[in-house]
């Protein structure tokens, strides 16, 4: 039996999690899910989106599973899930991103990986009001920090049968920071020589993405390009309803989709869980289930194949149809 914290989020998260939660339990693997609440809906009552108590829950089951947590913009409390990473050291942000069965798009054979850095950069948080008409942020890049996202992308790389290691800077501008990023990679590849190297300007990388995202294999980049590259290859894939992802540290990791809480459609019946379901999945395998993994991932491509999509896809199917045809599929 394992025990995992199961953070629900607000928006959409309650629908997703209920629906991942159940195609597990139908799978028949046994979770001891720790239910912990986080967010909006706690400031009132325990002062804080983030209580102790949730930090505690995974730092003793080292595993969770995290739906997505609204941020208020501009103003109010700070990002859950910027706390969450900075606390727990979940230094490496994962985001495979493969085309599914049954989801048709502009590109087949997507097939890439985005490996972005989790605790600096600009979401170090460090920003000062210099006057009224003036803001600053600051950006962070250490060699600590750069090596080990960098040896993070190529011991992946090596461990998953993949052939080069893309680092993404815009070096040529930010010569300190990004270059500081950029001599931590070539530092570091010089321990891979099995896989290939590669360096491109983040701009330069957008435009190719668009055109080919067939030419690339495992990218690295820092924290704030990672964030913008990761929804632009969400799209490639059929959009942020099924992009996985997941935060790694060396003690603990939380898996968790790389869409928000989508308020525009909560409550409605209409989010797809596939992104949570694939995180999910993910998670399975960390923890070395990987028959339930393979189980529960053969079901959903099936289900996709067979024309059940929601709305985001391009179909008409609800969150429950879609998960009680996940779980009918489970073989
Ligand atoms: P969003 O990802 O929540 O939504 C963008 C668009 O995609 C919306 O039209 C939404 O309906 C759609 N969408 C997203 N996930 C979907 C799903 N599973 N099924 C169907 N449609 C889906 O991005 P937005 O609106 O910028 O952010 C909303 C809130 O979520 C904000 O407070 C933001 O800070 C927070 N957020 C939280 C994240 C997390 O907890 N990891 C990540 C990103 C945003």
């Amino acid at each position: 039996m394992h025990n995992i914290t199961l953070i629900n989020g607000d928006g959409i998260g309650p629908e997703i999690s209920e629906s991942v939660v159940k195609i597990i339990k139908e799978s028949g693997l046994d979770i001891n899910w720790d239910f912990q609440s986080a967010g909006a809906d706690v400031i009132e009552s325990e002062g804080t989106p983030l209580p102790q108590r949730v930090l505690d829950s995974i730092k003793t089951n080292k595993v969770a599973l995290k739906a997505p947590v609204t941020t208020p913009i501009g103003k109010g409390f700070r990002s859950v899930n910027v706390q969450l990473r900075k606390d727990l050291d979940l230094y490496a942000n994962l985001r495979p991103c493969k085309n599914l069965p049954g989801v048709k798009t502009k590109f087949e054979n997507v097939d890439l990986v985005v490996v972005r850095e989790n605790t600096q950069d600009l979401y170090a948080g460090v920003e000062e009001q210099i006057d009224e008409n003036t803001a600053h942020s600051i950006k962070i890049i250490t060699r600590e920090a750069s090596e080990r996202i960098c040896r993070f992308a190529f011991d992946y790389a090596i461990k998953n049968g993949r052939q080069e290691v893309c680092v993404v800077t815009k070096a040529n501008i930010m010569k300190l920071s990004d270059g500081l990023f950029l001599d931590s990679y070539r530092n570091v590849a010089k321990d891979y020589p099995d896989i290939k190297q590669r360096e491109i300007l983040v701009d330069n990388l957008c435009m190719q993405l668009v055109q080919d995202p067939t030419r690339f294999d495992v990218l690295v980049l820092p924290n704030l390009y990672g964030d913008i590259v990761s929804d632009l290859t969400a799209g490639l894939i059929g959009g942020l309803g099924v992009a996985q992802g997941a935060n790694i540290g060396f003690d603990c990791a939380v898996f968790e989709p790389v869409h928000g809480s989508a308020p525009d459609i909560k409550g409605q019946n209409k989010a797809n869980p596939t992104a949570l379901l694939l995180s999910a999945i993910e998670m399975l395998k960390y923890i070395n289930e990987y028959d339930y993994a393979k189980k529960i991932e053969n079901a959903l491509f099936k289900t996709l194949s067979e024309g059940f999509k929601t709305a985001d896809l391009g179909g008409n199917h609800s969150t429950s149809e879609f998960t009680d045809a996940i779980i009918k599929n489970l073989l």
